[in-house]
C-alpha cells in the first residue's frame, strides 16, 4: 500500500507501476490566465491522496485536465500504466477512472435509483441490434445493475430515498449520491472535488468512513478538500497547489508544518 511515495521518501526509486495516476508538467491557460502552470501529481496505488491549495489555486482545473474534461495545453497523464491524453472521459471512466464535481452533478428530476442506474456502463440495451438478439441478457443485466445499485444505496444509508427525486435530497446527500454513483462503474481510482463542502458534520464523518471502507476494498482516491480535518484524517500523502503550480507534497504532518504552505494560505 502507498508504496511509491514511501520508496521516494526513503530515497529509493519508485516505478511507474507503483502509481495508479501520474501526471507530469500539466498546463492550462484561459485567455491570459495560467490556471494550471507546469503542475505534476502522483497517486499511489491503493492510497488516499489529498490535493489542497487556496481558492483559485487551480485544483478543480487540474481535476478537469486529469480526467480530460478539459484538454491540457501541455503535459502527460498516465492512468494505470497507460497514457490517456486525449481519451474521452467516458472511455477513461470505463477503464476505472471516475470523478465527482465541486457542485454535485446529479439529475434532480430523476429518482435517486435512476441516477445510480444511469452510471452503469456496457449497457447491452443501448445497442439496437442486441435488443433483438439478446433480450434475455439485457433483462438479466438490468436486474443485476438494479441489485447492485440497491446494495450500494443501502451501504451509504440512502436506500429509503431510492424512489425520491434526487432534487429533494439535501446538498450533503446529493454529494453522497454522486459518490455512491461512481461505485456503479467498478472504479480503480475516484477523484473527489470537495466531498465535505456544505455538508453537515455528521454526514462528513459518514462520508469519511465510506471513503475508508471503499479504499480498503482497493479503490484509490485523490481528494480536493478545504476541510483540513478531513485531509489530515484520510490522506496518506498530500499535494499542495498555489497559483497553478506545485508548492509542496508530503505526509499530512509534513504539509501541516511546512512554512511555504502556511504562507500560501495566510497570504491568499
Ligand atoms: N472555464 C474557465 N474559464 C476561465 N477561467 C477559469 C475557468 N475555470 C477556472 N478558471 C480560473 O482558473 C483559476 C483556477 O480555478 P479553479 O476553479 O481551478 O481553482 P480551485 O483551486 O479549484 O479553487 P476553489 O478552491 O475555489 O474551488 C481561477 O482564477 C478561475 O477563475
Ligand atoms: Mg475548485
Amino acid at each position: 500500500m502507498c508504496k511509491g511515495d514511501f520508496l521516494m521518501s526513503q530515497g529509493q526509486v519508485a516505478s511507474e507501476s507503483d502509481y495508479i495516476l501520474e501526471a507530469t508538467n500539466l498546463s492550462k491557460s484561459f485567455g491570459g490566465l495560467k490556471a494550471v502552470d507546469n503542475a505534476s501529481i502522483r497517486v499511489d496505488k491503493g492510497c488516499i491522496t489529498g490535493l489542497i491549495g487556496p481558492n483559485g489555486a487551480g485544483k478543480s482545473t487540474l481535476f478537469n485536465l486529469l480526467s480530460n474534461f478539459l484538454v491540457a495545453d501541455e503535459g502527460k497523464i498516465r492512468f494505470d500504466g497507460e497514457v490517456i491524453n486525449g481519451m474521452p472521459p467516458h472511455r477513461i471512466a470505463r477503464k476505472g477512472f471516475i470523478r465527482t464535481f465541486q457542485v454535485a452533478r446529479v439529475l434532480s428530476r430523476l429518482t435517486v435509483l435512476e441516477n445510480m442506474l444511469l452510471a452503469t456502463q456496457t449497457q447491452k440495451g443501448e445497442n439496437l441490434l442486441s435488443v433483438f438478439l439478446q433480450p434475455y441478457k439485457i433483462k438479466q443485466q438490468e436486474r443485476e445493475n438494479k441489485e447492485k445499485a440497491i446494495a450500494i444505496l443501502e451501504s451509504v444509508g440512502l436506500l429509503e430515498k431510492a424512489h425520491d427525486y434526487a432534487g429533494a435530497l439535501s446538498g450533503g446527500q446529493r454529494k453522497l449520491l454522486e459518490m455512491a454513483r461512481t461505485l456503479m462503474t467498478n472504479p480503480k481510482l475516484i477523484l473527489l472535488d470537495e466531498p465535505a463542502a456544505g455538508v453537515n458534520p455528521t454526514l462528513i464523518n459518514q462520508i469519511c468512513e465510506h471513503i475508508v471502507t471503499w479504499n480498503k476494498q482497493g479503490i484509490s482516491f485523490l481528494i480536493i478538500e478545504h476541510n483540513m480535518d478531513v485531509i489530515m484524517s484520510l490522506c496518506n500523502h498530500v499535494w499542495v497547489l498555489a497559483e497553478g503550480s506545485n508548492l509542496a507534497d508530503g505526509s499530512p504532518e509534513y504539509i501541516q508544518s511546512n512554512d511555504r504552505v502556511l504562507e500560501a494560505y495566510l497570504g491568499g
